[in-house]
């Protein structure tokens, strides 16, 4: 499966796990652009991720032991340090200095594991994009992941288009097909690393996943969306349900309900994505049965999602060659892959200098 192909950005933080995964001295075995490691939290509280394959005969280090922060083979019992580096060989004395795994930069930030795959001198924990919800105890929420069959880039096309709200999520997330119709971006920003679109919907019907979640579920709002997308595929959407009429285009925001929801896609292979999500809340945050809700609806919507994006993968197989052929709705995913093809450009122009 791996090769040299120049198709991921290496010298970026990517999401690697959700603490949650990593309780009990779990090693979890997964796979980042195309790498397959192990991941573990050792006794001290650091989460390490070394090479989930053992340098002597190969063995998943992922069946190994932690013992401390270190990790053994379970095969011939040799022990890995946190450095990658081989600390004991059962019965032998002398340890080659040469010998040991690959060990990767870990954060950990605001509830998300972040992992360096590029150049260790590079991995400066300030490139870490923030996301202040997944902080603040005024918004509430649940962490998912999803696993797709499909590259990343299928999905960040798909967040970067609202209108297939419409036609994807009707009974879900969108709520009616004239979403499609009636709303247009109100603004494209093209940023450096991605972009910014805002929608309005005047007037509507609120959504069945809102609908789920509220007292008035008759009454009519003006919803916004404002999407963020960031290199190498990261996702902040902003969701506003006013009251119809109010005012909130303007800035009034009474009896407003707000959402945010960020998502990060972290490459797996070039044909399948580990996709983490949390979609929060910022009413009625002393009633779980909310953050459960949306978590469900949610994992619905994301399904039907999946269900084109895995489709396109499967046809992109058949025909690489296959050429799209863009609208004028394509304006903000388009300009993602250009910025995107940008910094892999400059990434392997480095490299090879
Ligand atoms: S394969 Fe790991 S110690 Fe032998
Ligand atoms: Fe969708």
């Amino acid at each position: 499966m791996a090769s040299t192909d120049p198709i991921f950005l290496k010298n970026c933080w990517y999401v690697a796990a959700w603490p949650h995964e990593l309780i009990d001295g779990k090693r979890v075995a997964r796979t980042i652009l195309e790498k397959p490691l192990v991941l573990y939290r050792g006794e001290s509280g650091r989460v390490v991720a070394l090479d989930d394959r053992c340098c002597h005969r190969a063995a998943p280090l992922s069946l190994g032991r932690v013992e401390g922060d270190n990790l053994r083979c379970m095969y011939h019992g040799m022990m890995f340090a946190p450095s990658g580096k081989c600390i004991q060989i059962p019965g032998q004395e002398v340890i080659p200095p040469k010998l040991g795994v690959g060990s990767y930069p870990i954060v950990e930030k605001d509830q998300l594991v972040w992992i360096w795959m590029g150049d260790p001198a590079l991995a400066d924990p300030a490139l870490i994009i923030d996301y202040p919800p997944l902080r603040d105890p005024a918004w509430r929420g649940l962490p998912g992941y999803l696993h797709y069959d499909a590259n990343w880039l299928y999905i960040v096309d798909n967040l970067s288009d609202f209108a297939h709200l419409a036609f994807v999520h009707t009974h879900t997330l969108g709520g009616s097909e004239e979403y499609a119709f009636k709303t247009k971006p109100v603004a494209i920003e093209r940023l450096a690393d991605g972009f910014c679109v805002e929608r309005w919907n005047m007037d509507s019907d609120p959504p069945p996943y809102h609908r789920k979640v509220i007292a008035n579920k008759k009454d009519k709002v003006d919803r916004r969306n404002i999407g963020r997308m960031h290199v190498p595929g990261i996702f902040f959407l902003e969701t506003t349900f006013a009251p119809a009429g109010s005012g909130a285009e303007r800035g009034n925001l009474a009896g407003a309900r707000e959402y945010r929801n960020c998502q990060f896609m972290t490459p797996e292979t070039r044909r399948s994505t580990h996709f983490f999500w949390n979609y929060l809340h910022n009413f009625d945050t002393d009633n779980p049965n909310i953050a459960l809700s949306l978590y469900e609806s949610m994992c619905e919507g994301f399904n039907e999602d999946k269900a084109f994006i895995e489709g396109q993968q499967k046809l992109h197989d058949l025909d690489p060659e296959f050429k799209m052929l863009a609208i004028g709705a394509d304006a903000a995913l388009s300009h993602f892959r250009w910025t995107f093809n940008q910094r892999l450009a400059r990434e392997q122009a480095a490299a090879t200098a």
